[in-house]
């Protein structure tokens, strides 16, 4: 596998967030959701508050490869202040992107969330990247 820059940057993107989790923790009066990825049976549980149909806070547990987990603290980051449909809306977007497929990068601003595009490359690791986003799809419907 060669890398050209952006592949680089991005690599680093997926690093930092790997090993300085954003989000990582618990969030005591929250909505839980619990999710395994079937292929390799590793777990993520995430807690959502959502006041007045916005993402006030939301934070994630448990383990996994470094997709997966850079998914989540990429995932918990950008959803935090958005509102319930913006945030599935992102689901949306992100679930479209892992997929190579075209995606819109006009209504947000996608920040790190992009540094993972190039799972596409790589079908076996789509799960991981989606799992966080699977739950927060769950959460905000189970608190509606
Ligand atoms: Fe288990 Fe990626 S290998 S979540």
């Amino acid at each position: 596998m060669s890398f050209n820059n952006l592949d680089m940057l991005y690599r680093q993107v997926i690093m930092d967030h790997y090993k300085n989790p954003r989000n990582r923790g618990v969030i005591e009066d929250g909505v839980t959701v619990d999710l395994n990825n079937p292929t390799c049976g590793d777990s993520l549980r995430l807690q959502l508050q959502v006041e007045d149909n916005i993402v006030k806070d939301a934070k994630f547990e448990g383990e996994g490869c470094s997709i997966s987990l850079a998914s989540a603290s990429m995932m918990t980051q950008i959803v935090k202040g958005k509102t319930v449909e913006e945030a599935l809306q992102l689901a949306n977007i992100f679930s479209e992107m892992v997929q190579g497929k075209e995606y819109d990068t006009d209504t947000f601003d996608l920040g790190d969330i992009e540094a993972l595009s190039g799972v596409s490359k790589f079908p076996a690791r789509i799960k991981c990247a989606t799992l966080a986003w699977k739950a927060l799809e769950k959460g905000v419907d189970e608190d509606a």
